[in-house]
C-alpha cells in the first residue's frame, strides 16, 4: 500500500485527480470506477476544471459506480445516479451510454444484482477504482458483516451509516435503509485502487483498516491484500498512523 500525504481536503482532491487523469491520459479507453459521498467531490471538480481547460478527454472512457440506494429513482436528488450526473457526467464528455450506476428502482434485489454484475463483466475490468472510506470502514456499502460479500448485492445499511449520511437529507428518516453494493470480489478485481479519505472523523477506520487485522467486520482492511493501492489523505485523516506511514 501506497500513502500519500495531503496537506488537507484541497490538496487530496488534486492529488487524487491528478493520478485519475493520468490514467485517463495513458488508457484513453479506460474504465474507471467512481464512487459517492463528500471525500470525492474536490477530486472530480479537479477533473472538470482540467477537461474545461482541454487538458482531459473523457470520450473514451467507461465508469462504474459502486452504489446506488434501494428505491431512489435517478431524478431524485439524494439517489447516487444524480450525484455523479451532478458532479462529473453532466460537466465532461463521457459518453452516458458508458456510464453505470447500479439501478436502484430494480425492485427485485437478486435480479438488479445480477444485472449489474453482468455490466461490470462486459466492461472488461476496472482499471482504476476510486473509493472512499466509511466511518465503520465501509466500502462502496459494503458494511462491517461476518463474511465478505463477493458480487453485487443488497445490503441493509447500518445505523452508523445510516446517521452519517444523514447530513444529505432532509431527515434521518428520509435515508434509505438499503442499497445495492458491488461485491468485495469485484473492488478487489480492479487492476488498481485509489482511495481518498479525509478528516479526524476516519482516523479511526483508517487505522484499523489499514494496520488492523485482515476481518470483515471493517471491510476496507481486505484492501491489504491488493497489490496495488495508493492511499491519499489529509493530515487529519492519517493523525493516528503518522508514524507508521
Ligand atoms: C457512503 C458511500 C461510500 C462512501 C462513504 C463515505 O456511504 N456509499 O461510497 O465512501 O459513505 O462518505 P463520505 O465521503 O461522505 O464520508
Amino acid at each position: 500500500m501506497r500513502f500519500v500525504k495531503a496537506r488537507d481536503y484541497r490538496d487530496m482532491s488534486r492529488k487524487a485527480a491528478n493520478i485519475l487523469s493520468a490514467h485517463i491520459i495513458v488508457k484513453p479507453d479506460c474504465v474507471i470506477g467512481l464512487a459517492t459521498g463528500s471525500s470525492p467531490i474536490g477530486a472530480y471538480e479537479c477533473l472538470v476544471d482540467w477537461y474545461r481547460k482541454g487538458d482531459l478527454d473523457f470520450s473514451g472512457v467507461t465508469s462504474v459506480n459502486l452504489d446506488e440506494y434501494r428505491g431512489l429513482p435517478h431524478d431524485n436528488d439524494q439517489s447516487y445516479y444524480y450525484f455523479m450526473n451532478k458532479h462529473l457526467f453532466s460537466k465532461v464528455n463521457i459518453d452516458p451510454a458508458r456510464t453505470f450506476v447500479p439501478d436502484g428502482m430494480i425492485a427485485d434485489a437478486d435480479e438488479a444484482c445480477r444485472q449489474y454484475d453482468a455490466i461490470v463483466r462486459a466492461t472488461g475490468g476496472v482499471d482504476i477504482q476510486l473509493l472512499g472510506l466509511g466511518r465503520n470502514g465501509h466500502i462502496g456499502f459494503n458494511e462491517p458483516d461476518a463474511v465478505f460479500a463477493k458480487g453485487t448485492h443488497c445490503v441493509n445499511l447500518t445505523e452508523s451509516t445510516i446517521e452519517a449520511n444523514a447530513r444529505f437529507f432532509a431527515s434521518k428518516s428520509d435515508v434509505p435503509t438499503q442499497a445495492y453494493t458491488m461485491g468485495i470480489q469485484t473492488i478487489m478485481k480492479a487492476k488498481k485502487i485509489l482511495l481518498v479519505v479525509n478528516g479526524e472523523d476516519k482516523a479511526d477506520a483508517v487505522e484499523k483498516s489499514f494496520f488492523g487485522d485482515v476481518t470483515p467486520l471493517v471491510p476496507a482492511s481486505i484492501l491489504q491484500l491488493h497489490q496495488d493501492v495508493t492511499i491519499v489523505g489529509d493530515e487529519a485523516a492519517f493523525s493516528k498512523i503518522a508514524d507508521r506511514i
